[in-house]
């Protein structure tokens, strides 16, 4: 039987990753390249993608950061290509910038509402669309990054909510079309995950972070680790036959709410 888990599991493998200058997407750039990947990031910020980069050139992997915005159709395309001419045609591509703050509906403007929607949904569309001409086919995978507010509506998190709705939709959808090509779509939805600016925004007090933890069914934050493993599990062959699927690695909280308040106990 092949062994499907080595370390070196995803050498002489291409990715790109979107977003990869911090957070949960940097974590995932730096897991595919220990695992043998080269690897080609962008962000908005020149520096701070050069520098998510250098770090894993510094540890012994191969990174190329380049900067663009997601938004900007042209410019994530020609990252793309510059992406497959320096390395060759891309096995796995992961689309995870976002963009996210707390606001009441009545307290976004138009363009608040946009720019979120612009990062998150159109922003997957673009890199996935114009990631599609310099994939390897049949075999590449593709993942984007949701959230639980896909499928879980929140107060103060309308633009988030409606643009992840659309990436878990904008996943099958184009799992379905592309999948004869050999070509596999999903997505991973984390649920909090601690030491990341999601959750800096998200839950900025110590009695909102306890709120969040006493509501999950697993009661504790996961960490950047619990999805770059996930990430790495559906881009390797141990996932080849997955697609059009949405993971949640998230504790428990897209079940709802299960803190001990929320139990209704019969007399
Ligand atoms: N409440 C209400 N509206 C807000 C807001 C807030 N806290 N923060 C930004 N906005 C509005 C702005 O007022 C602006 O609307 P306006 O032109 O009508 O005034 C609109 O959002 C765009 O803001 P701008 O700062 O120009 O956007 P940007 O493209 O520079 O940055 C953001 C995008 C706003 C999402 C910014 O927070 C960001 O860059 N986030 C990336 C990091 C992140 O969010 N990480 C967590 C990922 S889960
Ligand atoms: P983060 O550190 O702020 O990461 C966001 C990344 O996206 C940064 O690298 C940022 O870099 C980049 N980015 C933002 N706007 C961009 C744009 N327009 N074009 C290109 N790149 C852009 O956030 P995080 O908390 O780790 O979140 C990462 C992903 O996980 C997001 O998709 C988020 O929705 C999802 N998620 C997070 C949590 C959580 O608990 N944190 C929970 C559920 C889902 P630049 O500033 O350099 O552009």
């Amino acid at each position: 039987m092949a062994e499907t888990f080595r370390a070196d599991m995803l050498q002489g493998k291409v990715a790109f990753v979107a977003g990869a200058s911090s957070g949960i997407n940097q974590r995932i750039a730096e897991r595919l390249a220990t695992a043998g990947a080269k690897v080609a990031m962008i962000s908005r910020s020149e520096e701070k993608i050069g520098l998510a980069a250098e770090k894993i050139r510094e540890q012994g992997g191969d990174a190329l950061g380049m900067a663009a915005d997601v938004r900007d159709y042209d410019s994530v395309a020609a990252t793309l290509k510059k992406a497959r001419d320096h390395y060759g045609e891309i096995d796995i591509v992961l689309s995870g910038a976002a963009g996210n703050f707390v606001a009441p509906a009545l307290g976004m403007s138009a363009n608040g509402f946009r720019t979120v929607v612009d990062i998150d949904l159109n922003g997957t569309f673009n890199v996935l669309r114009a990631a599609f001409e310099h994939l390897k086919k049949p075999g590449a995978s593709l993942i984007s990054i949701t959230a639980p507010q896909a499928v879980k509506p929140q107060i103060y998190q309308a633009h988030v909510c409606a643009a992840k709705a659309g990436v878990n939709m904008l996943t099958r959808c184009l799992a379905m079309e592309w999948g004869p090509a050999g070509v596999r779509v999903n997505a991973v939805s984390p649920g909090p995950i601690g030491d990341t600016e999601g959750m800096a925004r998200l839950a900025p007090t110590p009695e909102i972070e306890a709120n969040y933890k006493a509501q999950l069914a697993l009661r504790e934050f996961g960490t950047k680790d619990d999805i770059a493993d996930t990430c790495l599990f559906l881009c390797s062959d141990a996932g080849r036959y997955i697609t059009g699927t949405i993971i949640d690695c998230d504790g428990g909280t897209a079940l709802g709410d299960a803190s001990s308040d929320a139990l209704s106990r019969p007399e």
